[in-house]
């Protein structure tokens, strides 16, 4: 019987030398560094070619960790939580985490959804899944078109605008806290947006630890007034719930929702405007589109997806995976990126062939990005693509494409800005 814990038969052309039960492994590559940036496709594929499916890698501080880069291996990983599960408190590395690590706000235990298991996580999902069920996806375009028509109003007179900031981060932000029943326009909703994103972004150069003590104390302020005034929201629906959760565990997984919606949504925004703004298949015919703002929206998804690798799941117990010893309490980051790209399931090499739904994009499995969540993020994003074509039809980049900028991470793949110009327009 194959022990592999994937049951795949793929082996790498080379197969990875002995293989070791320490992704410290002698051969771990630093998860880090420019080409991460620039070629993210090529950095997988030799990653790939020299270490096989799952690779030793180091994290910040030399910490090891396995990158699962193939589609079998992180569908399988994703798909066995009995296996690799969520609750980081396994990891066998927590002596070597300094308590200034930069990737503890995402590994740092939280008692969220993203970290329960089991019956526990089904209970919290189902809550969220059936709030976000609530969502009419018509109200949240028309939501969407006004928030994005309000955004292209305050740069639509001087022909000029960088649309990271100006347009895809704070509309798929208030698009996700309207949805939660904050008001359109009111200096809370203000600052909430504003705390969210120096919260969510050490580069903002503010304390993003207060900023986000900030926010949960705003959210628990929003549950305290939806507990006395419910409304037709997410945040109502989740107090509503006959599975009955307490305040403050809709507190944590509220603001994972915000924070889970937020930047890929926006960096979704953002990268398939660079794609219709780059490419000539798009730019001959911007605003008519020989091919379609949908068709771009998921072409994004297969080649330059949002959450590039998502850190991530700890093996229960010892086991085997693509031809790797993983040890009780490894940590396994999921290479989505990777995985969309692996010539295993294009051989090809014609990726995302045909508007095929098919990546990993949301994931896999009992943590997989909610049900409903991927639709709605569809429709805020797809909103501000077509908003932004419509009202501004002859917009192109303000520096050549080759000068724009991918942020330094190798987490969350976007661009640090996007810089255009258009004909002046009043409305
Ligand atoms: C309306 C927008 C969105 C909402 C409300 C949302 C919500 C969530 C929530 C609550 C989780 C945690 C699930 C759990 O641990 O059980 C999650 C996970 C995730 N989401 Fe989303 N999300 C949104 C948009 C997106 C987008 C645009 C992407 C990427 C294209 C994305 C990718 C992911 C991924 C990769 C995970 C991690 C799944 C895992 O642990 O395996 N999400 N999302």
């Amino acid at each position: 019987m194959n022990d592999d814990a994937t049951g795949s038969d793929w082996r790498p052309a080379d197969p990875p030398p002995a293989a070791s039960g320490c992704p410290a492994h002698t051969d771990a590559v630093p998860l880090s560094g420019l080409e991460y940036q620039q070629s993210p496709a090529t950095v997988y594929q030799e990653l790939r070619r020299a270490h096989g499916p799952v690779a030793p890698v180091l994290l910040d501080g030399d910490v090891p960790a396995w990158l699962v880069l193939s589609y079998p291996e992180v569908s399988f990983v994703t798909s066995h939580d009995d296996l690799f599960a969520r609750d980081s408190r396994r990891w066998n590395q927590w002596e070597n985490i300094p308590a200034d690590w930069p990737l503890l706000p995402f590994v740092g235990y939280q008692p969220s959804v993203l970290f329960t298991e089991g019956a526990e996580h089904q209970r919290r999902a189902g809550v969220i899944t059936e709030a976000l069920e609530g969502v009419d996806q018509f109200e949240l375009g028309v939501n969407c078109r006004r928030i994005a028509d309000e955004l292209i109003d305050a740069f639509a007179g001087s022909g000029e605008a960088e649309l990271m900031s100006a347009y895809a981060h704070p509309l798929a932000m208030r698009a996700a806290v309207e949805m939660c029943g904050m008001a359109a326009h009111s200096t809370d909703t203000d600052d909430l947006v504003r705390d969210l994103r120096i919260s969510l972004d050490t580069a903002e150069g503010e304390d993003p630890v207060a900023a986000y003590v900030r926010v949960q104390e705003r959210i628990q302020r929003l549950v305290e007034d939806k507990r006395e005034g419910p409304g037709a929201d997410v945040v109502s629906r989740m107090l509503s719930h006959p599975e009955g959760l307490s305040d403050d565990a809709i507190v944590q997984d509220l603001i994972s929702v915000v924070a889970a919606a937020q930047q890929p949504t926006a960096n979704w925004i953002c990268n398939t405007l660079r794609l219709l703004l780059t490419d000539d298949r798009f730019a001959l015919n911007v605003s008519g589109g020989r091919v379609s703002v949908g068709e771009a929206l998921t072409e994004v998804l297969w080649l330059d997806t949002p959450t590039q690798n998502f850190i991530g799941r700890w093996a229960v117990r010892d086991t085997l995976l693509g031809g790797r010893r993983i040890k009780a309490g490894d940590c396994l980051v999921l290479g989505l990126a990777a995985a969309n790209t692996d010539p295993q399931i294009w051989p090809d090499g014609h990726v995302g062939a045909e508007g095929n739904g098919a990546h990993l994009s949301f994931s896999n499995g009992e943590h997989r990005c909610p049900y409903p969540a991927p639709l709605l993020a569809d429709v805020i994003a797809r909103t501000a693509v077509e908003t932004l074509m419509e009202r501004l039809p002859d917009v192109v980049l303000s520096v050549e494409p080759e000068d724009l900028v991918w942020r330094p991470s190798i987490w969350m793949r976007g661009l640090t800005s996007l810089p255009v110009e258009f004909t002046p327009t009043l409305r």
